[in-house]
């Protein structure tokens, strides 16, 4: 390390091993807690950097470039990137990169995860029993929607949207899916096209894995729950403000649906809090990447999109037009 090697700032903890290599080849302005810092506490943090290694919950707008006008890289924990003004990095030649593929079968794993939870009641029914409501077995107690042999919408035929139905399959289900193009893999995944609309009211689980973008906002609102079947079941694993969260609240609470399970909010952490008096979904705290090996393996593919790129090669997994 010289008095000219690059700095680079991070805005949330990262694994401690990988902070101490990192520390031995750059000097570091590491954040090592969880709280998000307040605005004027990121510009302060970034001042001076040359690379910044954000998660997807830390807003990187124009007013943080401003702070740290010698920012080269912007390399974000996570595949979602829509927490940064990539056409204000890309005015001021900052290269933006993310982490696709280490969380593609971990987050296909907790679509599945919501998806059972929801179809059979687990959270539901493990709260009752914990209240100590359960004295009886009785043959129509917490009916639940079976999964097997069911149809299965995947809005957003992606990488995660193929690993959730190579999952599918295994149970034997229908699946449909609707995307911007058709999946050239169609064929392979056993998958049908269908446009939204029809595939709204074909599904009995609906799965949203579309990366948010203006888009795709409200991309669910009160005109497309209107078009599910009465018993269907929403899961959102992909960002908050695909759904209108206030339609859907409407919506499940006059059992216009059957339920949803949601893993992601528009405003996050904050959340409408009518979900909690809502006995048909399942929430849970935007932990779809969450397994140990894979937010390792996200917190290391930032570093090394950021190390490549202030070494001067071309940055694997940028995103930048
Ligand atoms: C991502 O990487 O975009 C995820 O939402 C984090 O789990």
């Amino acid at each position: 390390m010289t008095q000219n090697t690059p700095l680079i700032a991070l805005t949330r903890a990262v694994f401690d091993d990988q902070i101490t290599t990192l520390s031995r080849q750059y000097p570091l302005r590491s954040n090592q807690g969880d709280e998000p810092l307040a605005p004027a506490a990121l510009h302060a943090q970034v001042a001076g950097a040359t690379a910044l290694i954000p998660t997807v919950a830390d807003r990187i707008d124009a007013a943080v470039l401003d702070a740290a006008p010698g920012l080269k890289v912007v390399s974000n924990v996570g595949v979602g990137t829509n927490n940064i003004d990539i056409a204000a990095c890309t005015a001021r030649g900052i290269v933006v990169t993310n982490t696709p593929g280490v969380l593609t079968e971990t987050t296909a794993d907790m679509a599945w995860a919501l998806l059972m939870a929801a179809a059979r009641h687990v959270p539901q029914s493990e709260r009752w029993l914990r209240e100590g409501a359960w004295d009886r077995w009785a043959l129509q107690q917490w009916l639940g929607k079976d999964v097997h042999g069911a149809t299965l919408g995947i809005v957003g035929m992606g990488t995660i949207g193929s690993a959730v139905a190579r999952r599918a399959r295994g149970f034997g289900m229908k699946i449909v899916y609707t995307n911007r193009s058709r999946a050239a893999n169609e064929a392979e995944i056993g998958a049908s096209f269908m446009p939204l609309d029809e595939l709204l009211a074909a599904s009995d689980f609906i799965v949203l894995v579309v990366p948010y973008s203006p888009a795709t906002h409200h991309l669910i609102g009160a005109a497309q729950l209107a078009k599910m079947k009465r018993d269907a079941v929403l899961i959102n694993i992909a960002r908050g403000g695909v759904v209108d969260d206030a339609a859907l609240v409407e919506a499940l609470a006059a059992q216009r649906i059957g339920g949803a399970a949601l893993d992601v909010f528009e405003n996050e952490p904050k959340f409408d809090r009518r979900f909690l008096d809502l006995p048909n979904v399942v929430l849970t705290p935007h932990i779809g990447s969450a397994s140990l090996a894979t937010r390792r393996a996200m917190a290391q593919l930032a570093i090394d999109n950021c190390t490549a790129a202030l070494r001067g090669e071309r940055a694997p997994n940028m995103v930048n037009p």
